[in-house]
């Protein structure tokens, strides 16, 4: 895994008694907003924008830190005169929201289920191309800290959040676009997020949720500089999350010396002053929007500044910090193509919207190799690859379009309507939808290859009612479709949902309504059933999965627009399933920690993060619950075999690829050593047993010598491709100092504890057949 420019995520352990009297509000006294300095590899851009900053006026460098009306999702008015054009924020994580012209790619879990860092890196460049094809400057994506998974509906690991962080935020780069690492931290679950929504509400308290980040706490992404921008939502034990300066001036901008900018979610500031002692440089949508999520910095901005009450200065490094990513992409010299769109039409009348097609041809591509790299086969008993079956099934509103149009669910509202027959789910609501340009149905793939391999393929595409035995009370005993259909099939397959979106958390982890039924009808008659979902995480599937009729069950996750073709890649062997889970699959909610999503409705809930770093696997495993499917699981149509595990001490080597050193604290520092530093590698032979070709991804996980840490933690994947029956290749995993490295609450520094690290190689969190250990060398 070459992880050369470093953008990660990990565990920070904080003390209760720092914590508490260290949230002041920033203005000046202990954790004040610190000055961009530059950076390592930003020199040259930090100077162009800094000599471009002194020339402006305080209203210039106003009018670029605070949302304008405009075309885009968000604005920036721009300096002309100064030959700053205006500035184009657009939605979202799976592709430019919310216009036409554009595709939908898949959700971000599915190309973390391929656990390949090439797709992951390829999404982002593909998607990348659209934004700025579409005039963006910065785009609101990827999704990386926040969530980070501590409520089971979500993505669940720190250090392979960090990984997939970094490729999402470099691909968009490449494309010459900015990206926004979002969401910063304590973003954790959607009830309650924001109380601001004057669009709905008359309520006149409306709940507002408060994290409290307390000792050992799971939520504070540790981010390695790199050109992001950050966005902020909710509250942090009673400040705003935006307004927070312990975790925007100093866990952010100090010690992890990020040179970009933070961004506030729309309608997260409240608060003008607070905000920009607290470290935010970017107000949003500011006085755009028509003032509808308020009207925040501005003149007012430029009143507080002429009053003495913010320092000219602090506005000055905010400009500095939003222009020097603009000039270090080269925005400053290359102009983007025109805006033509016009994402708020009525909010924005006067602005024609025109339709531009940007897509290139090798992105669908893309997007289908995900979809299929990515779904992950969970159960399979001999019965995939499906050896050309002559009569097919397919069951369930999920294989075919939506009755309403592919975007009918997610695109033109949040939700499904409700008598609506709601189609296949090849994504979720919200900010998070993107407008697909069609979908490729799983009936439209099935059908094509049923017709190219001669078979017969018929679909019953109602959920419910499909064994209604009414029609068997005629006088002719008519059989019901499930009847007449499924006992003569080869193979039938059940397509099934559960949906999800922006402004709610998952009411539940079942699928969505009659989807069990379904499989129960199909069980009934057939014996070969396959069953295919497609979710945003975890699912109930007890009762049905263990089943003797339910010969292969797939999470298809939300695949985008190429959501059959990827999956009828894979169902016919193709493509050999190489996808795992990112997260823990529990037999029951009740297994994950208690309480993670907060539903009080008082009118501060409060969020505890009372599990501490003991999130998803960890609970489980310090818990010594079993859970359905263990996190990093997934099966293939070949076999692997383990061995020859080797730590070679020799490869260690200074971090030679940060573009921006961090300022964290570590208790072997010696003034030029880094906590990035490599300082041994760790191998292990990967054999295809089998007689298929397949990928794998190889895991590394450590069990750390110090009291109260989980019994593992992952430290490295490396998927190992396209191996030959009996070929073998090795999995190579880059130790870093910070790998080993837990937090000292007391002494308020990183440090790798004494004794003996065990080190554990396989094929899932559960199954790990190898082992060696490691001690700190005096
Ligand atoms: C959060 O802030 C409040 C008010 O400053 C403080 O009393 C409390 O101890 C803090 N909570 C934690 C867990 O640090
Ligand atoms: C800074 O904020 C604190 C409250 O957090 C307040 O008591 C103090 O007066 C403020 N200082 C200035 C200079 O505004
Ligand atoms: C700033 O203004 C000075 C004096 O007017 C001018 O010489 C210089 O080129 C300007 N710099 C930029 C970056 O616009
Ligand atoms: C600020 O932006 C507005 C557009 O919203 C523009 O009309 C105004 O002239 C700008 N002010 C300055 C000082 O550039
Ligand atoms: C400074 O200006 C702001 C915005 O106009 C105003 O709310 C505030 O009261 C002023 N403060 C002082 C000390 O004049
Ligand atoms: C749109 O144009 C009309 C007529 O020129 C003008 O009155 C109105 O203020 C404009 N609306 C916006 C939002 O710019
Ligand atoms: C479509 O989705 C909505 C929720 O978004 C749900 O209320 C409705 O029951 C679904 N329709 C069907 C037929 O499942
Ligand atoms: C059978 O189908 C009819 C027509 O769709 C419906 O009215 C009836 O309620 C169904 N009966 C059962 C038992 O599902
Ligand atoms: C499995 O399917 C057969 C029909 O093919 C049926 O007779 C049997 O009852 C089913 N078994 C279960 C457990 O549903
Ligand atoms: C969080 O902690 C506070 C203070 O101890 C308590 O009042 C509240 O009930 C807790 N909330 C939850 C959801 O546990
Ligand atoms: C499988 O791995 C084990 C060690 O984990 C080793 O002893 C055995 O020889 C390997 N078998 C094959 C076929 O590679
Ligand atoms: C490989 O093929 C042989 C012969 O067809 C078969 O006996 C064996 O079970 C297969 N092995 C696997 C792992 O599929």
């Amino acid at each position: 895994m070459k992880l050369d420019l470093l953008l990660t995520l990990a565990i920070v352990l904080f003390s209760p008694q720092v914590f508490a009297d260290d949230l002041d509000s920033g203005n000046g006294t202990r954790w004040s907003a610190p000055a961009l300095v530059g950076g390592k590899s930003w020199s040259d851009a930090f100077a162009k924008a800094s000599a471009l900053v002194a020339n402006m006026t305080l209203e210039e460098k106003v009018n670029m830190t605070t949302g304008d009306n405009g075309r885009c999702v968000g604005n920036l008015a721009g300096v002309p005169r100064l030959g700053i054009e205006r500035f184009c924020l657009e939605d979202g994580p799976v592709g430019v929201r919310p216009i036409h012209g554009v595709s939908q790619f898949p959700a971000g879990l599915a190309a973390a289920a391929t656990w390949d860092e090439d797709l992951i890196y390829k999404r982002s460049l593909h998607m990348g191309q659209e934004f700025y094809d579409q005039g963006v400057h910065i785009a609101l994506a990827p999704v990386t800290g926040g969530p980070l998974g501590r409520a089971p509906r979500w993505y669940a690991d720190p250090y392979a959040t960090g990984v997939a962080s970094y490729l999402s935020v470099k691909g968009l780069q490449d494309s010459g676009v900015a990206a926004t690492a979002k969401h910063f931290i304590g973003y954790e679950q959607e009830t309650f997020r924001n109380p601001y929504n004057p669009l709905t509400s008359n309520v006149p308290f409306p709940p507002t949720l408060m994290i409290r980040l307390h000792t050992r706490s799971t939520c504070g992404p540790l981010l390695k500089a790199f050109e992001l921008e950050l966005r902020i939502y909710n509250e942090i034990n009673q400040t705003q999350a935006c307004h927070n300066a312990y975790t925007q001036n100093h866990l952010l901008k100090r010690e992890l010396a990020f040179q970009g900018s933070i961004i506030s979610d729309w309608g997260g500031q409240h608060d003008n002053v607070a905000a920009a002692h607290g470290g935010m440089d970017m107000s949003m949508p500011g006085h755009g929007f028509l003032g509808l999520l308020g009207v925040m910095w501005g003149d007012a901005l430029v009143d507080l500044v002429r009053n003495g009450t913010i320092p000219e200065e602090r506005v000055t490094d905010m400009v500095t910090r939003i222009l020097t990513p603009w000039a270090w992409l080269g925005q400053d010299e290359k102009k983007l193509p025109d805006v033509v769109f016009n994402t708020n039409g009525p909010l924005f009348p006067n602005a024609t919207d025109v339709y531009r097609d940007v897509r290139k041809k090798e992105t669908a591509d893309v997007i289908r190799k995900i979809g299929a790299h990515g779904a992950t086969l969970l159960k399979n008993s001999g019965v995939l690859p499906l050896q050309n079956p002559q009569r097919i099934a397919v069951l369930g509103n999920d294989a075919v379009d939506n009755v309403l149009g592919v975007n009918a669910c997610g695109g033109t509202a949040a939700d499904c309507p409700s008598d609506n027959l709601n189609g296949t789910m090849s994504m979720g609501g919200g900010s998070g939808y993107a407008y697909a340009p069609y979908i490729v149905t799983p009936l439209d793939a099935l059908k094509k290859r049923a017709i190219d391999t001669g078979a017969e393929i018929s679909a019953i595409t109602l959920n419910t009612g499909i064994d209604n035995v009414t029609a068997q009370q005629s006088p002719f005993q008519l059989p019901t479709p499930a009847q007449a259909f499924l006992p003569a099939t080869d193979v039938t397959l059940v397509f099934l949902h559960a949906w999800a979106s922006e402004s709610y958390d998952r009411p539940s982890i079942e699928l969505d309504d009659h989807m069990n039924e379904l499989v129960e009808t199909a069980v009934k008659y057939s014996s070969n059933v396959v069953v295919v979902m497609h979710i945003p995480g975890v699912a109930n599937i007890e009762r049905w999965v263990d089943n003797e009729n339910v010969t292969a069950v797939v999470a298809a996750w939300y695949p985008g627009q190429e959501s059959g073709n990827g999956l009828v890649d894979v169902l016919y062997g193709d493509i050999n399933p190489s996808g795992k889970l990112p997260f823990t699959w529990a037999k029951s909610y009740d297994d994950y920690a208690p309480g993670t999503i907060v539903e009080d409705p008082a009118q501060a809930p409060q969020a505890n993060f009372s599990e501490g770093i003991f999130v998803d696997y960890r609970w489980f495993d310090a818990h010594d619950i079993t859970p359905r499917y263990e996190f990093g699981f997934g099966l293939s149509y070949t076999t692997f075999n383990y061995s020859d595990i080797v730590i070679d001490e020799s490869a260690a080597h200074a971090d030679k690829v940060a573009i921006q050193e961090t300022a964290e604290p570590f208790l072997e520092s010696d003034g030029s050593n880094s906590l990035y530093d490599v300082l041994f590698t760790v191998s292990a032979a990967v054999t295809n047993t089998g007689n298929v070709t397949g990928s794998e991804v190889a895991q590394l996980y450590l069990s750390i010598p110090e009291g109260d840490q989980p019994p593992k933690v992952l430290r490295g994947f490396d998927k190992v491709k396209n191996l030959a029956a009996g070929e073998s290749a090795t999995a190579t995993f880059e130790l870093r100092r910070k790998d080993l490295s837990v937090w000292d609450v007391v002494n308020q520094q990183w440090h790798i504890p004494e004794g003996k690290f065990v080190i554990h190689v396989g094929a899932s969190s559960r199954n790990l057949p190898l082992s060696a250990t490691w001690s700190k060398s005096p």
